[in-house]
């Protein structure tokens, strides 16, 4: 027994205490300090209001140790229960944080004995200290690497099915862009505006459909997220504020505050942003630029209704506002009349629109645009220059040529048949197996869902043990910008058959119904959404 007497400094060397336990003693069972004197030496720093889960901060912060060294092979980890009881965490938590760290190999359990560091002495280093000079510019991970138990549906990507790819009409289109006598035209270094007759075409289009007013240009971007990308280099200074959905497109609020700009969220209700509380912030506030997800908004599948474009509109004028208006998803609707663009309503030149071939055909070809004002296209085509000369051609022509014969078409008549089945089978599958109290969002297409868990239940501390059991979502706290919801959680539906989003949802609905069941409140019902 290694006694902790007053020859010991006021804190004890925690290391050397560990490696004398694990030398000496490693089978009983270690006092009730042990976990305190672990955690004297490594005092991790959880934040409830994080959007990162409290399973996952407390897994990165022991995995970065173990990596750094700082905890080294043989050293014990404190009991689950104990860690949890000195913390303040629920046991399930710190389990789930122990499995991560199993599963990637830094840690070992030993039955009778608890767990161990396995794992990763410090690497020999060039004398580069990548560790700090990475530090602070890190994107929190989207969580969704945890192994799974056996996977039987991932609600995590908000991207289509490949197994709906029409690959032979693909590949006729590749071959028909091989064969051309120009191919050495698109092979060769192009304009960052975009591949001239993709260009084109796509600016009749935006005519076509009212959507390009006289004045406007068009550049072809590396799908929306790059358009985004852009405006942000473009418009923002430091400290600018920019107001944006609440909750709101994780690839959005990374990127804005990634550059600096303070992010001021309007809630998102059945009917998409609440243009009552946009009207308060852009007066004001009157932040530098406005974002707004106009159909089918990531995350909730909320769509803005046509006064309330109307009203948003005038309201980003009387400010002197613009808006970029997000219509990744617009060509998705399954039911329900088509709305006019807010670009399209907009007779003031305010707003510029981005659009995108990835989630109607393939996202892996990167390819979207912007239609939008010609001052505005100017800049963006130099910030793009700069950024990476332009986006690729073969997959630029690919698209035309995909969409001149016919095929996108076709294609898109078969991915809303698709995606109606999805979304149907969605939320029939919500109204059966998820209990009272829950509630969720009726999109009208897309490819997300809302779902609010009846409360007192945290979606971040319900998913580990949904993935051990094969189902992964996004829990709503990655969508935050200042509104925590821990009963959120989104689903994205047009990835998976209709069979496995029945037994994923049947999966989860016995957990949500076991934990409520096991929750130390009385479950109150939340208001609802939609
Ligand atoms: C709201 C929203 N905007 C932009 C993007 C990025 O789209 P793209 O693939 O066109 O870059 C996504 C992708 O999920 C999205 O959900």
């Amino acid at each position: 027994m290694v006694h902790i007497g007053g020859n010991f400094p006021g804190v004890l060397c925690f290391r050397t205490l560990c490696r004398l336990r694990t030398q000496t003693e490693t089978e009983q069972p270690l006092p009730v300090q042990y976990g305190m004197l672990w955690l004297m030496d490594f005092a991790p720093s959880l934040s409830h209001e994080s959007e990162v889960p409290l399973y996952r901060q407390l897994y990165e912060q022991i995995a970065s140790k173990i990596r750094s060294g700082a905890l080294s092979p043989g050293e014990r980890l404190p009991a689950t229960r104990e860690l949890a009881g000195l913390l303040g965490l629920n046991r399930t938590t710190v389990s789930a944080a122990y499995d991560m760290l199993e599963a990637e190999g830094l840690i070992a359990g030993q039955v009778g004995r608890g767990s161990f560091v396995t794992g990763n002495a410090p690497a020999v280093t060039s004398g580069v200290d990548w560790d700090s000079l990475l530090e602070g510019s890190d994107v929190p991970a989207a969580g969704h690497s945890a192994t799974f138990g056996k996977e039987v549906a991932s609600f995590v990507m908000s991207r289509p099915s490949r197994d709906l790819f029409p690959l032979d009409e693909f590949r006729a289109s590749c071959e028909a862009v091989l064969g051309r006598q120009d191919l050495a035209t698109i092979l060769q270094l192009g304009s960052p505006s975009g591949y001239e007759p993709l260009r084109r075409h796509l600016m009749e289009e935006a005519r076509r459909q009212h959507l390009a007013a006289p004045g406007d240009d068009l550049i072809v971007t590396n799908g929306c997220q790059q358009a985004l990308d852009l405006i942000g280099r473009v418009l923002l200074r430091p400290g600018d504020t920019v107001a944006v959905e609440d909750p709101v497109y994780t690839g959005l609020k990374h990127l804005l505050t990634g550059m600096g700009a303070q992010l001021v969220g309007i809630p998102v209700g059945a009917d998409g942003m609440e243009i009552s509380h946009l009207e308060r912030v852009l007066s004001r506030e009157r932040p530098r630029f406005l974002v707004v997800t106009s159909n089918f908004q990531n995350p909730t599948g909320a769509t803005l209704p046509l006064n309330a474009r109307r009203a948003l509109l005038e309201a980003a004028r009387a400010a002197r506002v613009p808006v970029v208006e997000n219509d990744a998803y617009g060509e998705l609707r399954y039911s329900g009349a088509e709305l006019p663009a807010i670009k399209q309503l907009d007779e003031h030149g305010g707003t510029v629109l981005l659009r995108s071939f990835s989630k109607v055909s393939f996202p892996g070809l990167r390819v979207g645009w912007v239609v939008g004002p010609k001052p505005l296209i100017d800049r963006l085509r130099h910030a793009k220059e700069t950024a990476d000369l332009h986006t690729d051609q073969l997959s630029q022509a690919v698209l035309l040529e995909f969409a001149e014969s016919g095929r996108l078409e076709a294609h898109r008549s078969r991915m809303l048949e698709a995606g109606a089945r999805r979304l149907a089978a969605t939320l029939d599958a919500c109204r059966q197996f998820l209990p009272a109290g829950c509630r969720w969002t009726k999109p009208q297409g897309g490819m997300n869902l809302w779902v609010r868990l009846a409360e007192p239940l945290d979606a971040g501390e319900l998913l580990p043990r949904a993935q051990r059991e094969g189902v992964a979502y996004l829990p709503g706290r990655y969508f935050a910008v200042s509104r925590l919801e821990p009963g959120a959680l989104r689903l994205s539906f047009a990835g998976l058959a209709p069979e496995q989003i029945r037994n994923g949802l049947a999966i989860l609905g016995r957990i949500v119904a076991d934990e409520i069941a096991g929750a130390p409140e009385s479950v109150e019902p939340s208001s609802a959404m939609v």
